[in-house]
Order: C-alpha cells, then sequence, then structure tokens
C-alpha cells in the first residue's frame, strides 16, 4: 500500500495552511475551518463566491480563533483563473507557511426530478460540483507537489456519489458520482509520482447546512435578481438527526488520521446524540449487488411512507419513523 493511503500524523500539520472552498455559509466548510484553526493550530483561507461572505467568516475566524491567522477570499471555483489568483495570494498572505490541506468542498443542490429539472440546473450543478474540483486541482495540486511535507487534498462528494440514482437527486448524485471518480483518478494519478499528496474523497451522509437555500440565493445572485451585498451567511437546516458541522469535520479528520480515502461520514456515534443512522455503507453495498447481478432493484419505487415521496435511499434506521422529521 502507499504511503499514501496511510495513517497521517495530524500533528504536523500544525502551523500550516487549510484552504477550504465552499466555506463561507454555516455548513460543512465552515466546521472544517473551525477544526483546523481550533483543534490543530492550522492557518486558515476561507474561499467563496461573494466577497460580504468571506470577509464576514474571516472576521468570526479571526474572533474564535486568534492564534491562528484566517483569511476571507472571493473566488468562483468555475473560474480557473479566479482559482489560480488566489493560490498566488496565499504566499502573500502567509509566506513561508505550507499548505497543509486543500478542500475543494463548494456545491449545489437542486433537487428536481430528471424531467422537472432545467438545463440551467444541469449546467450550473456539473459547473460548480465538477468542474469547481476540477478547477481546485488545477490550481492547487502543483503547489503540494512542490512541497516535500505531506498533504491532504480532499473534495466533497456526497454519499450520494457512492449509491444509486435517486428520486430528484439526479443532477446533484450524477456530479458527485463524476467527483468520486475524479478523486479516484487524481489518487491514482499521484500515487507514485507525489506520494507526499494525500488524496481523499469526503462523502458525508446528512449535515445540517442551508445547502439548498444556498444554491437558490446564490443563482439569483448569478441571474442579477439580488445582490451580492445583501447575501447573509446560512446554516443549519431543520433536520434533528443531522450531524452538526463541527461534529462532522472531527469524523472527517479521524477519517484523514486512519488513512481513509473513502471518507463516508455517517450519522453515528459519538458524531450525533442518537442511534439512527444514514447507513451509508449498507446502501453502497445494496447498489454493489445489483452492478454485480447486473440488474437494478426499483422496489422501493412502490414504497408508501407517510410525508415521503418514494425513495431508494432516504431509507434505512434514520428515516423509518415519521417521527423523525
Ligand atoms: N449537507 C449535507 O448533508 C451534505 C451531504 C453530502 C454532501 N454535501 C456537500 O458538502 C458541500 C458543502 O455543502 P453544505 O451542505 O455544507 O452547504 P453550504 O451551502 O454551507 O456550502 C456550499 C458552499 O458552496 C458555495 N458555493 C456555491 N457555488 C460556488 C462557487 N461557484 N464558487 C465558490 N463557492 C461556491 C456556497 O456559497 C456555499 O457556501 C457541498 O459540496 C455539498 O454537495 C453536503
Amino acid at each position: 500500500m502507499s504511503k499514501q493511503q496511510g495513517p497521517m500524523e495530524l500533528g504536523q500539520l500544525r502551523d500550516r495552511v487549510a484552504v477550504v472552498t465552499g466555506a463561507g455559509n454555516h455548513g460543512i466548510g465552515w466546521g472544517l475551518c473551525c477544526h483546523a484553526a481550533g483543534e490543530l493550530g492550522m492557518h486558515v483561507i476561507v474561499l467563496d463566491l461573494h466577497e460580504k461572505l468571506v470577509r464576514e467568516a474571516e472576521q468570526r475566524l479571526r474572533q474564535l480563533y486568534p492564534q491562528v491567522e484566517c483569511h476571507g477570499l472571493a473566488c468562483d471555483v468555475t473560474e480557473p483563473e479566479q482559482l489560480t489568483t488566489v493560490a498566488a495570494r496565499i504566499a502573500d498572505l502567509l509566506p513561508g507557511k505550507a499548505i497543509g490541506a486543500v478542500f475543494a468542498n463548494a456545491g449545489v443542490i437542486f433537487s428536481h426530478r430528471i424531467m422537472n429539472s432545467t438545463v440551467q440546473e444541469w449546467e450550473t450543478t456539473l459547473r460548480v460540483n465538477v468542474m469547481g474540483v476540477v478547477n481546485t486541482m488545477h490550481a492547487f495540486i502543483p503547489l503540494l507537489q512542490a512541497q516535500e511535507s505531506e498533504s491532504i487534498f480532499s473534495a466533497t462528494a456526497s454519499v450520494g456519489g457512492l449509491v444509486r440514482g435517486d428520486n430528484g437527486g439526479a443532477s446533484y448524485q450524477a456530479s458527485k458520482h463524476a467527483v468520486v471518480a475524479t478523486c479516484e483518478a487524481l489518487s491514482f494519478e499521484l500515487a507514485r509520482k507525489s506520494p507526499q499528496i494525500r488524496v481523499h474523497v469526503l462523502c458525508p451522509c446528512i449535515v445540517a447546512s442551508a445547502l439548498d437555500k444556498t444554491s437558490v440565493v446564490n443563482q439569483r445572485v448569478q441571474d442579477g435578481e439580488s445582490s451580492a451585498d445583501e447575501v447573509e451567511a446560512l446554516g443549519a437546516g431543520g433536520f434533528r438527526l443531522a450531524m452538526t458541522p463541527e461534529r462532522h469535520a472531527i469524523q472527517t479528520f479521524e477519517h484523514i488520521k486512519a488513512g481513509n480515502f473513502y471518507m463516508v461520514t455517517d450519522n453515528v456515534r459519538p458524531y450525533v446524540d442518537h442511534d439512527l443512522p444514514f447507513d451509508g455503507v449498507a446502501i453502497m453495498r445494496e447498489r454493489h449487488e445489483n452492478m454485480q447481478t447486473l440488474t437494478l432493484d426499483n422496489s422501493d419505487a412502490w414504497e408508501r411512507r407517510p410525508g415521503m415521496a418514494p425513495s431508494a435511499i432516504m431509507k434505512g434506521p434514520m428515516f423509518g419513523e415519521p417521527e423523525s422529521f
């Protein structure tokens, strides 16, 4: 097994830089920034679409973690030259500091069935979720290759990128399957050449965030229907069984420490205070069993549950009881 896949000593990340895209709201990226700064002593670069969002995130981080340096930079991950400019600025902002981790985390979701989804939704989803990750690789992998010290490159896919397509999730899941395959390919390409770079794909189950809302807000700004100056940081949906971004980050770094490539972050103790996991691995296994028999089991399409559309993946302990919602 290559060094790239082995356990990692997280203590070496102290005084190094963590770069996190899509961290301007109160979601997964924000949780990773807080953990990197507060628990690992890393300096943090917050990237997100709007100047106002990243300035406010920078201020929050500086107040919470005065012992490290935190900077917010506006950057659209669908624009390669913006990422290259940001990558170059980090050396000026934090001279002499090595980059310890890059989290390509920015993402969007538009949950519509295929026949109700628009071409624009598909294009935005693929541009942000897939090309945003590729652009982040192009901007940062050469910098990590130039360093001798070990570093982490993680892209946020989803457990949706490992399981079968579902009701209303097609554009999102198609994009996340692409992120998983792209990270697998990057890991392979770097295995011999740059084993000091540890590639991971982050596949969260259910984390409290406002992803559906931030996706709509950002689309409205892009369409000129509202101003970027009005955008407020959003967080935590109402699903009480979700992981908090902070506890999700603990699980993520446990995976990194263990050297796990597929970082499936399930809703299990001690990261949540209940015993109703999403059980992502069981749903992954189901897909692989289908593939091995060259069949697709659609029996879940006949399921009728109060308040929920039929789903092949929103099932199991977390979604089993109506009172879960
Ligand atoms: N919340 C979950 O349960 C969950 C589960 C699986 C995967 N994910 C993934 O986690 C990642 C973070 O999402 P989240 O749930 O924390 O929601 P979030 O809304 O807090 O994070 C997404 C961020 O990406 C930013 N963004 C969107 N387009 C961008 C662009 N072009 N350039 C730069 N930034 C951009 C948004 O402004 C937002 O801050 C996403 O990739 C999402 O698909 C989330």
